[in-house]
């Protein structure tokens, strides 16, 4: 089957180790099934496996994709759930040390088909293309367990979001403006910063600008490039949630900073079925939508990889059957 996949790791250039070609269809296991892939979106995580970050060297090559909106073998619309936990796990998923996301251990959705346990399903409302469905199973559900379950955001607090363009950034927008905060948000060009202002940011910022005030809370995605402008730009007793770290996972502790005022740092990963089943009630019950970019064939995915790679993202990258 034609498929998107990593051949070997590639730290220093992950375009070259991308590989538009041939694999082998899945052969699921006892209580797994095979989706055929309507349509799957691109995440950084993507070009991290690309680099050979997060994946052990004997996975390659491996197939990329960690979401996916397509169709069971008795053709029901479903959007896939890639958080694959023990089958024996229950409870929060991403709590599992053994879990993995799709395309690290099993697989991924960059292809004709892929195989996910059944448990991993959910129905694909009507109102959902596919290509936006495709949007919601990492980009989107990072950002919604971010800002509902991790952050203790209250609606008419003020939040700071690190990033306008990327799929998380964008998410984090649309999600915290429905949700009634005040919305924040750095960019590093005027056309990113006034994007992010169509998405609903109440104000946005240069990266590392003074803020008229500190925030509630700070969602961080960005890393070592903003991560002292975060603990500098949360008031006293707030909170960074940290999902990512894209320009370096290890940017300076700032220690005084972070116990003189009180500050909590909270770790956020992905999210459970259920939290992807209440951002598709979500999305039903507002009428809000992701942010899609740029839709292609999966034979044309090399474009939208190089896109992201060069940081010319404006929200989501999705990849097509046709
Ligand atoms: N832990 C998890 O479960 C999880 C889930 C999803 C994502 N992540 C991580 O979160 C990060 C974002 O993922 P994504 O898929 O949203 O990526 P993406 O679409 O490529 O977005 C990249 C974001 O980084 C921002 N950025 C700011 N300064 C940057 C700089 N100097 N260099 C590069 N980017 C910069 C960009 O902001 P501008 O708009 O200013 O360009 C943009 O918002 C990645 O590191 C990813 O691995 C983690």
């Amino acid at each position: 089957m034609l498929a998107v996949y990593a051949d070997a790791p590639s730290p220093d250039d992950p375009m070259a180790a991308l590989v538009v070609g041939e694999r082998p269809g899945p052969e699921p296991p006892d209580g797994w099934t095979t989706i055929a892939v309507e349509a799957a979106s691109l995440n950084h995580h993507d070009l991290w496996t690309l680099r050979g970050v997060g994946i052990s060297p004997d996975r390659f090559p491996m197939i990329l994709g960690c979401d996916a909106s397509g169709l069971d073998p008795d053709g029901n619309p479903v959007v896939v759930h890639g958080v694959i936990s023990s089958p024996d796990w229950t409870g929060d998923e991403t709590f599992d040390p053994a879990r993995s996301l799709l395309s690290e251990r099993y697989p991924g959705t960059f292809a004709e088909q892929v195989a996910v346990p059944r448990r991993n399903l959910l129905p694909k409302p009507a109102g959902l293309s596919h290509v936006e469905a495709a949007c919601l199973g990492t980009a989107w559900l990072t950002g919604y367990r971010m800002l509902f379950t991790r952050s203790g955001l209250r609606p008419g607090q003020t939040v700071l979001i690190q990033g306008a363009s990327g799929g998380v950034a964008t998410a984090l927008i649309v999600l915290a403006r429905a949700a009634g905060l005040r919305v924040w948000v750095t960019g590093r060009t005027e056309p990113k910063r006034a994007a992010a202002a169509r998405l609903g940011a109440h104000a946005t910022f240069e990266p590392g600008a003074r803020l008229p005030d500190r925030v509630d809370a700070v969602m961080e995605t960005v890393g070592r490039a903003t991560w002292s402008h975060s603990l500098r730009s949360v008031k006293p007793g707030g909170t960074v949630v940290v999902c990512g770290a894209t320009t370096g996972p290890n940017p300076p502790a700032d220690l005084s900073r972070l116990y003189f005022r009180q500050i909590s740092v909270i770790g956020s990963t992905m999210g459970t079925r259920n939290e992807l089943a209440a951002l598709i009630s979500l999305l039903v019950t507002t009428g809000l939508r992701p942010v899609v970019d740029l839709e292609l064939p999966l034979d044309r995915a090399r474009e939208g990889f190089a896109k992201m790679a060069a940081g010319e993202t404006a929200g989501k990258i999705v990849f097509t059957r046709r």
